[in-house]
């Protein structure tokens, strides 16, 4: 069974195409990083109209580079929620056109069940259960893991997600938006002893996370000390607390639940400190980690792909209206009946 994905919740239109024998076929992704840069943020309004221009040619190019048709396609499955409703709205309206033109089922698909699944597109696949960390620039959240649609909500962040403290941060260094992967490059030549920035909610006795003081830290520090010399050490710092604090916690997960396995999931994953951070502690403890490629640790077309073949392949359910869900609990989420 072939299935199209289609990602359009916030900045990068993506589309894949999975196919349940022989694994992901093709995808392609438009990164409008480039257009919102200017502005320091994304625009919502500037995104939908990007999206439009971007989704047909490269759903296009997906089809073409996996030697496929249009007549091929057996499901389509679209990301609902959550993200900018204007965005979404773009994804869900060419799935359920196209869907209806090809008289094929149509799947809306959670983007972050999209992100916390994008490591079974991986050969060293992770089996059922497993506690995941999905950490990207709307979430931050430790997730017990029994199976497709069978998610319970461990901890989440109080205040900012990871990434947007790795953005605002960035910010704050002039490093331009989004900047947590020219903040990581920049940590990587500096010294994180030379300041130590607080590790919010370290030893709080549950799981969840804070990371807005976080911030403010690095703000603090930047009035003090002249950007030119300081940057790197301060980058530095902030990201050897937040590794800290990230592996920590998920750490503390693995044992509660007495859990062997860990996945990482969203952006955040991407970052190199973290990975290594992670794997030590989590071999140390005689448990597994598993990460996503690095092309799949943020937004994309195949992980959607990926969701809505699995949830298609357990009888989900092809029924739903044409909506989108600006919010969506991902905890809400149920297994499909098959
Ligand atoms: O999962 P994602 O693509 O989008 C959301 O669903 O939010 O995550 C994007 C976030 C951004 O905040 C970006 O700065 C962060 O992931 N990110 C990183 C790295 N690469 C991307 N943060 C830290 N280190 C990185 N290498
Ligand atoms: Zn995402």
């Amino acid at each position: 069974m072939l299935t199209l994905g289609i990602e359009s919740s916030c900045d990068e239109t993506g589309i894949g195409l999975y196919d349940s024998e022989h694994g992901l076929l093709a995808h392609a992704l438009h990164s409008q990083i480039a257009m919102h840069a200017e502005y320091g943020g994304v625009v919502p309004e500037l995104a939908s109209r990007d999206h439009l221009r971007r989704v047909v040619p490269l759903i296009r190019t997906t089809l073409a580079q996996a030697e496929r048709t249009l007549r091929d396609i057996d499901a389509i499955a679209y990301t609902e929620g959550p993200g900018l409703a204007g965005a979404l709205l773009v994804g869900t309206g060419i799935a359920h056109a196209l869907g209806m033109a090809l008289d094929v089922p149509v799947l809306g698909v959670h983007h972050l069940e999209g992100h916390l699944l994008s490591p079974l597109l991986s050969h060293d696949r992770p089996e059922f259960p497993f506690i995941a960390l999905l950490v990207s620039g709307g979430h931050t959240q430790l997730m017990a893991v029994d199976g497709i649609g069978q998610y319970r909500l461990l901890g989440d962040t109080l205040d900012d997600a990871a990434g947007e403290a790795f953005d605002k941060s960035a910010q704050l260094l002039g490093l331009g938006y989004p900047g947590g992967a020219a903040l990581s490059v920049l940590a990587g030549q500096g010294d994180p002893q030379r300041f130590v920035l607080p590790r919010p909610m370290l030893h709080s006795g549950d799981l969840n996370f804070s990371f807005s003081g976080l911030k403010t830290a690095v703000l603090n520090l930047t009035r003090k000390h002249p950007l030119a010399e300081a940057r790197a050490d301060i980058a530095a710092a902030f990201q050897a607390a937040m590794v800290d604090v990230l592996t920590t916690k998920t750490v503390h997960a693995l044992r509660r639940a007495k859990c062997r396995r860990l996945v990482v999931a969203g952006g955040v994953g991407a970052n190199r400190q973290l990975r290594e951070r992670l794997r030590t502690e989590v071999e140390r403890m005689g448990a597994t980690v598993h990460f996503p490629q690095l092309e799949f640790c943020t937004d994309n077309g195949a992980m959607i792909a990926f969701a809505g073949a699995m949830r298609l392949q357990h009888g989900g359910n092809t029924a739903g209206a044409f909506s989108v869900r600006a919010r969506w609990p991902l905890d809400s989420l149920e297994a499909p009946i098959p």
